[in-house]
């Protein structure tokens, strides 16, 4: 699947976000495949604890680390410079579905302006390859499931839906803009990864999700009902049209989430790419109801947890899962975890943050 990259001529993934929980998975795999990565975070949403745990389980303590805000222009431009970047992993972003429409301008100039500024370093600085963290949540309610890469994008529900929707569109046409570019500026290629549901953490328990004040998404407000930091887990809504009366999400496990970034990052620069900008459900193709998850949670870890059932959680949709055989078939990758295994690393995880 990966190329493992020759020593004298090793690539360079630039991996922005990197400091947070999908970048710093990335950030192992990209380097147990072989690559050079340089990590550019502004710290805003996290601590320095992961790339910490990065550090630990490669073993490398060399890892480039610079603290610049991708929205700021210079900042991006100089590291182009000052590194030869040949992909960009672009996470930088803010993720908080509810903040996001409290406040859609903070979110619309961050999230656009932090991926304008790498696209035009990338364009400006001879060409570059240039992978966006994309999400399922641009398929909204879909009519028909599992959803392809060709099913209908929906309009967003919210300003974080839109600002995803908004920069896949950003890349294709960049991408189409600058592709008979030559000389000191350069064609910029593009994938963008639609991530379902990531949850879980790295088997060595020294990365996970580190969410900041009260969490939003499921498995950290399960792992920290576990453990004592919350009172009671609600379940939003169980008078859905499901088996259960729960929403159905189609949960990935963030270290094969990981390995598919490798697995697309491969691919642009091994030369392998279709079209010059190609997109890619990332999931496991299994869809798991919420009651369902949260039993499991309780079997494979030997625990009782106290949850509720809540109404319905405004904004969230029945149901959705992926159909890969997308990238099955062209990315060579396929989840491979159980759903067991990870909700056993996420317990692990939440563990060991309160051994700390
Ligand atoms: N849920 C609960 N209780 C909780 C938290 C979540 O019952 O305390 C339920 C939700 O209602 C939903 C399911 O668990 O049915 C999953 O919820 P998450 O918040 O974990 O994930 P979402 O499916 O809402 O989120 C996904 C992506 C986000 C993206 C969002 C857009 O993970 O990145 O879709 O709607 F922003």
């Amino acid at each position: 699947m990966t190329t493992m990259a020759n020593n004298s001529e090793k690539k360079r993934v630039l991996v922005s976000g990197g400091a947070g929980y999908i970048g710093s998975h990335v950030t192992v795999e990209l380097i147990e495949a072989g690559y050079d990565v340089v990590v550019a975070d502004n710290m805003s949403n996290c601590d320095m604890t992961c790339f910490e745990g990065v550090k630990k389980i490669t073993g490398r303590d060399d890892i480039p680390f610079v603290k610049i805000d991708c929205c700021d222009a210079d900042s991006v431009n100089k590291l182009f410079s000052d590194y030869r970047i040949d992909a960009v992993i672009h996470f930088a972003a803010f993720k908080a579905v509810g903040e996001s429409v409290a406040e859609p301008i903070k979110y619309y100039r961050n999230n656009l302006d932090s991926f304008l500024n790498i696209l035009e370093a990338s364009k400006t600085h001879g060409g570059c390859n240039v992978l966006f963290s994309s999400s399922a949540t641009v398929y909204g309610e879909a009519e028909k499931l599992p959803v392809t890469e060709e099913s209908p994008r929906l309009p967003a529900t919210s300003p974080y839906g839109n600002t995803k929707q908004i920069c896949e569109d950003i890349l294709r046409d960049v991408v189409s803009a600058t592709a008979s570019l030559s000389g000191s500026e350069g064609p910029v290629k593009g994938i963008a990864l639609r991530y379902f549901n990531p949850i879980g953490a790295h088997p060595s328990a020294l990365i996970g999700e580190l969410p900041r004040g009260v969490p939003n998404n499921l498995v950290p407000f399960i792992t920290q009902t576990a453990i004592g930091k919350r009172e009671c887990l609600s379940i939003f809504g169980n008078d859905y049209p499901t088996e259960d009366g729960t929403c159905l999400r189609d949960y990935i496990d963030i270290v094969d989430l990981a390995k598919a970034h490798v697995a697309a990052v491969s691919r642009m620069l091994d030369g392998k790419m279709k079209k010059d900008y190609e997109i890619f459900n990332i999931g496991t193709g299994r869809p798991v109801s919420v009651y369902e998850l949260v039993t499991k949670f309780e079997k494979v870890n030997g625990l009782k947890l106290n949850y509720k059932f809540a109404p319905r959680r405004p904004g969230d949709v029945v149901a959705i899962w992926a159909d890969t055989a997308l990238a099955n078939e062209e990315l060579g990758w396929k989840a491979e975890r159980s759903v067991e295994d990870t909700l056993a690393s996420a317990w692990a995880w939440e563990k060991h943050l309160a051994e700390k």
